[in-house]
């Protein structure tokens, strides 16, 4: 059998297979970003991963930039996740609740109500957002986050943690990805801080992932990080200078894994990058077929790896895979509609 049906531990994660999903913003919050019984669907429909990894979820509500994500800092909104959980429980499944913290990357007609734009400086990000009807909108400025501004923030993450848990998700995994205020903090063009927090660029990273270490247990943590990423205006020209530190400061956490979204860089191995700076499990993630997965797996660059797009119309990815079964294509027009229509209307094989 390949190794990619066999079970394997990330941490505190126990999967029954080494096929991850990737977490998937897909605007299905209800009001005050509530998660629903319809997400609690999709989610249960695609238990079979060996692991969830949630759609991007704000910590706090200044961590919300796009429209009708949900969140992990209300009552109501641990109620709804305690649903989600239970449902990919009652199927086997593992979920862990991606935290994103948008930073810079907010539109504020996105929000539904009055909350911080924050940012480790006071440069607007200059992408275009969708905004609440999926028109193209501008980023608001934001305001550059004092050092004293730091800890309280970091301690915002690490009580969404207690959440998730609360409500029954297995471990979360921190966005320092694409952009969000996390690879904010990391990217030279966007923290132009003269402070410990810019001379070390590292260091409010590594702190949010020692405060989400410390809530629930390192073995519950993981990361997800895109070096060379251009997105959302990140500074792509030199990766190991931005994210070895980063490594360096977390590696000895004894965190779950570290979830690598591969940009396929020309000069730049990213994969052998993390593995040379990161003793813990990597998820490895991005355009990868069966074949491709396998391989990684075979050659000992990654432990797991993860799927995004085949995921949405194929609930079952796994059997497909384990069938050698076609899969189904996914309607791109319907991915952020808010209705079950390109959602969980999707079958699984005959
Ligand atoms: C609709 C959609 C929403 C996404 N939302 C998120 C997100 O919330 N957080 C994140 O880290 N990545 C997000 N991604 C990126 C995916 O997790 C994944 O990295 C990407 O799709 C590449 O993997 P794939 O080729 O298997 O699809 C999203 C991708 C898609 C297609």
């Amino acid at each position: 059998m390949s190794r990619i049906f066999e079970p394997t531990r990330l941490g505190a994660l126990d999967l029954a297979n080494r096929i991850v999903m990737s977490p998937m913003t897909r605007d299905r919050a209800g009001p005050d970003d509530v998660p629903t019984e319809l997400m609690a669907t999709y989610y249960r429909q695609r238990a079979t991963a060996g692991l969830i990894v949630t759609e991007g979820t704000q910590p706090c509500p200044a961590g919300k930039g796009y429209w009708r994500t949900p969140g992990i800092h209300s009552a109501a909104q641990i109620a709804g996740w305690a649903r989600v959980a239970q449902a990919v429980h009652d199927e086997g499944g593992r979920i862990v609740m991606q935290l994103m913290h948008v930073g810079r990357v907010a539109v504020i007609a996105n929000r539904g109500f009055a909350a911080d734009v924050i940012a480790p400086s006071a440069i607007a990000c200059p992408e275009l957002v969708p905004g609440p009807d999926g028109v193209p909108a501008a980023c608001a400025a934001p305001r550059a986050l004092t050092a004293e501004d730091l800890p309280a923030l970091a301690d915002e993450f690490a009580q969404a943690a207690r959440n998730a848990r609360s409500a029954g998700i297995d471990g979360v995994e921190l966005h320092c990805a694409s952009g969000y205020l996390v690879n904010q903090f990391l990217d030279r063009g966007s923290n132009r801080r003269d402070d410990d927090y810019g001379i070390d660029r590292a260091r409010f990273p590594a702190m949010v992932v020692a405060a989400l270490a410390e809530a629930i247990g390192a073995d519950r943590v993981g990361i997800r990080i895109s070096p060379g990423n251009p997105y959302n205006a990140m500074d792509p020209s030199d990766p190991a200078e931005t994210f070895a530190p980063f490594l360096a400061a977390i590696d000895g956490l004894g965190c779950a894994y570290m979830h690598v979204l591969d940009m396929g860089l020309r000069d730049f191995d990213t994969l052998a990058f993390v593995r040379a700076n990161w003793s813990g499990p990597i998820i490895a993630n991005n355009m990868l077929t069966l074949e491709c997965a396998e391989a990684l797996l075979a050659n000992g660059a990654a432990d797991a790896v993860s799927f995004g797009r085949p995921f949405i119309a194929n609930p079952d990815l796994v059997a497909r895979f384990k069938a050698g079964a076609p899969l189904a294509k996914p309607d791109y027009a319907l991915l952020y509609t808010g209705e079950h229509r390109g959602y969980t209307d999707y079958p699984a094989m005959a």
